[in-house]
């Protein structure tokens, strides 16, 4: 009998009935297993492959090798009914296939790179077993975590290596999986969102098939976007851990109330748990952000809380602000003019009180850059008090830097630097400009 809760996930508004296919699974791992399991379970035909021969008796006589709420029953119910069969020996396996998934692991190298040798094991394995003479395309689909360029630079190379003319008897896809152990059959049937990459980022029709009762958002890119989704979710989720248990050692250091803070701060869906700050593009500045981090730092320090990830804070702001420094006179020559847009530390604000702007101006007149600003919202005699003090200490020459709005229509620039987006608003007269305050 399946669960109650997992049945509900089996039949997701089911009025679409998927065209079966005939799959081969390479791996039978956590990913590749509960992916068996889901597929059959919707009715499509299972290969399961495996280098184990334990696994592969465990899953043939209905017993799962690895523990996951509902794989037991899918797999009692698909090998009963003969749609999941599996073997150790892949070298058969896709000749009636529509589909082959690879799932294989990819494990931390000693210098924690991934271990690609199982993917590119696999990957030989179904090139040189692939039936050439195929009217449909084999759809080869990798859903190991995988470096961003392993499916140009290690996998098509193998498939082209092997199959040379005949290449167009397999179509790769990126498909990375987002399921999370414990409630992987769940996520399968509702992950967070499906993204699928192809070589030229379009729409691949066995995916479509393959997902139809899936109701998750479906982003298709090429594989290069595709192959790193996975590594910016997963740093991002140990981010957040670090940082939630960085906040934590620090408040009952202090004997604060954990749970109240954790309350206040997640009710914030404004700036705290929303896309707010997520774009890349300036480094952070102004009169709160890095003073507010520094003395946390310097809390933590002093309580004895050891919190690396805050530490880290302004280190990787100042690297940021290198990196913006490079990408800005990267290929200008020296002497050359440029028209920095935006001086303070954002838009609508004259506040030049640890603005990343600053620091870039002050690098640019350094290095011998003929340097020239618009900011309407800043006006230098109106400055005051700390303020005042900031932008003439690191700034001294501000006044001469400024342009006004018709400076900025009457003169040309070598580059156009826009920190703040003001350059939306302006025809401006420059032979390039570049956009640092969104890369997007
Ligand atoms: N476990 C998760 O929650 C999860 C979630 C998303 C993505 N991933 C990624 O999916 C991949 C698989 O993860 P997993 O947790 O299922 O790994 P796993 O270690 O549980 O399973 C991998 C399986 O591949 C098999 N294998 C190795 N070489 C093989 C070969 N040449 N032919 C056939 N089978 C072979 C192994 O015997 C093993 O059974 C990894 O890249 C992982 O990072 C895992």
């Amino acid at each position: 009998m399946l669960r109650r809760d997992i049945l509900l996930f089996l039949s997701p508004d089911n009025d679409s009935k998927v065209q079966i296919m005939k799959i081969a699974i390479y791996g039978l791992g956590y990913v590749g297993l509960t992916s068996a399991g889901c597929l059959t379970s919707e009715g499509h035909h299972v290969i399961g492959v495996d280098v184990s021969e334990d696994k592969v008796r465990e899953i043939n006589a209905g017993r799962s090798p690895i523990y996951e709420p509902g794989l037991q029953e899918l797999l009692i119910s698909a090998v009963k009914d003969g749609r999941l069969v599996c073997t150790t020996n892949g070298a058969q396996s896709t000749s009636a296939c529509d589909m082959a998934i690879v799932c294989v692991g990819t494990p931390s190298g000693s210098d924690g790179s991934h271990n690609m040798s199982y993917i590119a094991e696999v990957s030989r394995q179904i090139a040189s077993t692939v039936n050439r003479n195929r009217k449909v395309p084999l759809t080869v689909v990798y859903r190991s975590t995988i470096r961003p360029g392993t499916i140009n630079e290690l996998i098509l190379p193998i498939f082209s290596a092997i199959l040379g003319e005949d290449i167009g008897v397999i179509e790769l896809v990126y498909n990375p999986e987002f399921l999370r152990e414990a409630t992987a059959i769940k996520d399968y049937f509702n992950p967070p969102k499906i993204v699928i990459g192809t070589i030229d980022g379009k729409i691949n029709d066995r995916m479509e098939e393959l997902n139809k009762n899936l109701k998750s958002q479906v982003f298709y890119t090429k594989f290069l976007e595709s192959e790193f989704t996975k590594f910016v979710d997963n740093s991002f989720h140990a981010l957040k851990v670090s940082f939630a248990n960085e906040i934590g050692r620090v408040a009952i250091k202090l004997g604060i109330n954990v749970a109240k803070v954790h309350e206040m701060f997640i009710a914030d869906t404004k700036l705290n748990i929303s896309p707010y700050y997520f774009r890349p593009g300036g480094a952070f500045g102004g009169s709160c952000l890095p003073k507010d981090v520094r003395a946390l730092q310097y809390i933590s320090s002093d309580v004895g809380a050891n919190t690396p990830v805050i530490d880290s804070l302004i280190r990787s702001n100042e690297a940021h602000k290198n990196f913006l420094y490079d990408l800005v006179t990267k290929n200008l020559a020296s002497g050359s003019s440029i028209l920095m847009l935006g001086l303070a530390f954002k838009k609508n604000s004259d506040d030049l009180r640890e603005s990343p702007q600053v620091d870039l101006a002050r690098k640019l007149l350094q290095a011998g850059f003929v340097l020239l600003v618009y900011d309407p919202s800043l006006t230098p005699s109106k400055l005051v008090g700390q303020n005042l003090g900031y932008a003439y200490s690191h700034l001294p020459s501000l006044p001469r830097l400024l342009i006004n709005e018709t400076d900025l229509s009457q003169k040309s620039f070598d580059l156009v630097v826009d920190t703040n987006g003001t350059s939306q608003d302006h025809a401006i007269n420059g032979k390039k400009s570049i956009n640092i305050h969104a890369f997007i």
